[in-house]
């Protein structure tokens, strides 16, 4: 493995290296997240991804087998309609119950969950695209933050700032570890967050292709094929704001909502989590399915070990750390 690239959120997580995999809807399961914690980075399972209880029971113990034992994290995203959230108690319930001690949350006002996980000694990573909030999540206690600008694949709110700018407005305001995510996918980039006085990054998209994520293989080989113009937001009006794939379920969400769409329920089945997940991550049918996925795929040259990919990462950052230290010396 390469040697440690040590920042203040490798020492919080005890980790190796300053690299989180953000939580996937459908795919952040034992296996990508154990992958993850292998290779020295941090990775959150997803309960909402699970059909039942037991099988998000199952799959936690699945990740500790996978990681003999090291921390690993659990995501746990905040719906604004309170009745989308009755779940979430379970779920930080059981992973309490499992042993997990840190968490990315992510979504509405987290107040009382970091209250909770705090009381449990839990780690919090609050993921926002808004530095305003990540701002409230700092005060009500989170342990460090995730900033993640428009870039982002999934749901990047309503922000309209680019990572970078995002990162160099933060980097005065907070007190915790700051890590940043959205359109990050090379080792230069991670270089760039560090010397921008940040403490990581967070990865989504460029993971996407790792041999241990399940998606259908011909899902990953049509992700080869992309580039920075794959990816689209769609839902704006609806304020749901959501960062996908350009393929036909894009295509038929965009028409419905310029003419006019006033909720979600107009959108059926097309919308709806399930078809991406039966259609294109079971089947490979990646026209099917509102698919989060952001430009930074256009990195993705092969179908590869997670550890492969870091490994590059790290590299690349190395090599423009010692870039930057020999401009002193010119
Ligand atoms: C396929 C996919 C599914 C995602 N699902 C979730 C999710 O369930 N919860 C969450 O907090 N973030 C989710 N995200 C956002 C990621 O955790 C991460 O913030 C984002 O991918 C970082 O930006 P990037 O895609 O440009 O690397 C998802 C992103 C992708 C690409």
């Amino acid at each position: 493995m390469a040697p440690p690239l040590r920042t203040r959120i490798t020492r919080l997580l005890g980790i190796e290296h300053p690299i989180l995999g953000g939580g996937l809807m459908w795919l952040s399961d034992a296996r990508y997240v154990a992958a993850l914690v292998n290779a020295g980075c941090m990775g959150f399972i997803t309960p909402r991804s699970f059909h039942s209880d037991e099988a998000f029971g199952n799959e936690l113990r699945l990740c500790s087998d996978l990681t003999g034992g090291r921390p690993f994290g659990v995501n746990l995203t905040l719906s604004s309609r309170p009745e989308a959230n009755a779940a979430v108690q379970r779920w930080l319930d059981m992973a309490l119950a499992h042993g997990v001690r840190i968490f990315e949350t992510a979504g509405h006002a987290p107040v009382e969950l970091i209250d909770t996980l705090h009381k449990a000694s839990a780690i919090v990573v609050h993921k926002s695209s808004s530095i305003r909030h990540a701002l409230s999540a700092e005060r009500a206690g989170a342990d460090a933050v995730a900033l993640v600008g428009m870039e982002e694949g999934g749901h990047p709110g309503t922000n309209e700032l680019p990572t970078m700018l995002m990162g160099a407005l933060a980097v005065d305001r907070f007190r915790v570890p700051v890590v940043l995510g959205g359109g990050i996918g090379r080792g230069r980039q991670l270089a760039a967050v560090l010397a921008q006085g940040l403490d990581g990054v967070l990865i989504g998209s460029r993971f996407l292709v790792c041999e241990e994520i399940g998606a259908h293989r011909r899902y990953k080989e049509h992700l080869l094929n992309c580039d920075e113009h794959s990816t689209v937001r769609l839902l704006q009006s609806l304020g749901n704001t959501w960062r996908v794939l350009r393929n036909d379920t894009a295509r038929q969400i965009d028409e419905i909502e310029r003419a006019g769409a006033a909720d979600h329920a107009v959108f059926g089945e097309l919308i709806s989590g399930q078809t991406a997940r039966d259609h294109c991550y079971a089947n490979g049918d990646w026209q099917r399915g509102m698919l989060s996925l952001g430009p930074s795929i256009a990195f993705a040259k092969r179908i590869e070990p997670l550890k492969s990919i870091v490994a590059d990462l790290l590299e690349e950052a190395r090599a423009s750390i010692a870039c930057l230290s020999s401009l002193e010396q010119e």
